[in-house]
């Protein structure tokens, strides 16, 4: 269904009219800046002016920041009092190269580039729990906000660590959150433990020998043995993982041959596995590795497995996520603690590698054809920006009270 109303005028969920952490100005603002990074969004590495706004709102907010930390990352500080504590809250900025099909007035003004996961409400939250917490006289320490380019699977979060993030800001704990199409508008998951999958890209090249197709004791056929490759490769999650782990091995394109008549001489298959455990990687590569091998063998064709893993599992660790549950309960949005880890990944991995913290999901509201993460009809519920910058705020400051 083709949507082209405005978000603030849907109704607010009772929750999140009861934790209206923001004045209507503010939030007004937030909402002003979040569509006008939607109508300008930017690929992956290419977050400059993405970038160069959220400089321009925090100088007019007067918080000081660094720009090009690890590309087009930008790092605000804020420090108050004299406790020694200090958190990060860390937002993404990029896009994606999705053609947007929501007809809304803010729509994207970038021909085949699209905000399809939320990472301009993401930036404008961020941006929002910045000026609540430069207004608010009630805390003490240090809050380094973290603007990261690139989350689309380009590295963004390890180029900023690899710029130096954690000795330049030297933080104890970091915070984020993902929207989360399909949890009711404002409600705040917050797992304990795993989050998000880890996963990795196969490439598997087959290379035989090409030939007549009415001749194929002449050849050596690589799109028999890819057949019965994939149907092997499918018996690794059902035979080889633990039936109480999760795993995903999915086969996602094959290529290979030009004539009918001709028997190919390679074959090239594309696909993607996920996990939630380190230990599960370990048998999928040794399966995947073994498997081809075998193959290889038995039908004498070469068989050339790549793969290339993505930066981690997203674990919660448990007094962080104590922490982000009570700062939820304060500013009184519905938490849930009930629902399973997803498949999808995020690179907010990479910090939980190197700090304590916690990455949470709040709710986007009602999940509508076409307008899943992702998805060409995808838009972020501005309404949800109060309870999104008011619970960065509120964490941090929990964070830094109980050290
Ligand atoms: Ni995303």
């Amino acid at each position: 269904m083709r949507r082209a109303d405005n978000r603030l005028e849907w109704p607010l969920a009772d929750t999140i009219r009861e934790s209206r952490a923001l004045t209507p100005e503010l939030h007004q603002k937030l909402t002003a800046w979040r569509r006008h990074l939607h109508a300008h969004p930017e690929l992956s590495l290419q977050e400059k002016a993405t970038a160069a706004f959220v400089q321009d709102r925090l100088t007019e907010l007067g918080i000081p920041f660094e720009a090009g930390v690890g590309g087009h990352g930008v790092v605000a500080t804020l420090t108050r009092g004299s406790a020694q504590g200090r958190v990060g809250l860390r937002a993404d900025m990029d896009a994606l190269p999705i053609t947007e099909d929501t007809g809304l007035p803010y729509a994207s003004k970038t021909s085949g580039v699209m905000h399809a996961c939320g990472h301009d409400g993401h930036t404008a939250s961020l941006l929002g729990a910045a000026a609540l917490l430069a207004a608010d006289t009630s805390w003490s320490g240090t809050v380094d906000f973290i603007f990261q380019p690139a989350e689309e699977g380009y590295g963004g979060s390890r180029a900023m660590v690899g710029a130096g993030l954690f000795e330049r800001f030297p933080m104890d704990r970091v915070f984020g959150f993902h929207n989360w199409p399909g949890l009711a508008a404002g409600t705040i998951a917050v797992h304990d433990g795993v989050v998000m999958a880890s996963g990795g890209r196969v490439t598997i090249t087959i290379e035989g020998h090409a030939g007549h197709a009415g001749m194929p004791h002449l050849t050596r056929d690589p799109v028999m043995a890819a057949g019965h490759l994939i149907v092997a490769l499918q018996s690794i999650v059902s035979r080889s993982v633990d039936p109480l782990d999760t795993a995903v091995l999915s086969l996602c394109t094959i290529e290979g041959g030009t004539a009918p008549n001709q028997i190919a001489g390679r074959v090239t298959i594309r696909g993607t596995l996920r996990f939630h455990r380190e230990a599960v990687k370990d048998v999928l590569l040794a399966r995947i590795s073994e498997i081809c091998a075998g193959i290889a063998t038995s039908l004498g064709v070469k068989v050339t497995p790549e793969i290339v893993m993505g930066v981690g599992v997203v674990v919660n660790t448990p007094d962080e996520a104590s922490l982000a549950r009570a700062a939820a309960e304060k500013v009184r949005a519905e938490v849930r603690r009930d629902l399973a880890p997803s498949m999808a990944g995020e690179d907010f991995a990479f910090y939980l590698q190197k700090r304590p913290g916690a990455f949470v999901w709040i709710g986007n509201g009602e999940l509508r054809d076409g307008a899943e993460l992702h998805g060409p009809r995808y838009d972020f519920n501005d309404a949800i920006l109060p309870v999104a910058s008011g619970w960065m705020a509120e964490v941090a400051k929990t964070a830094l009270a109980s050290n």
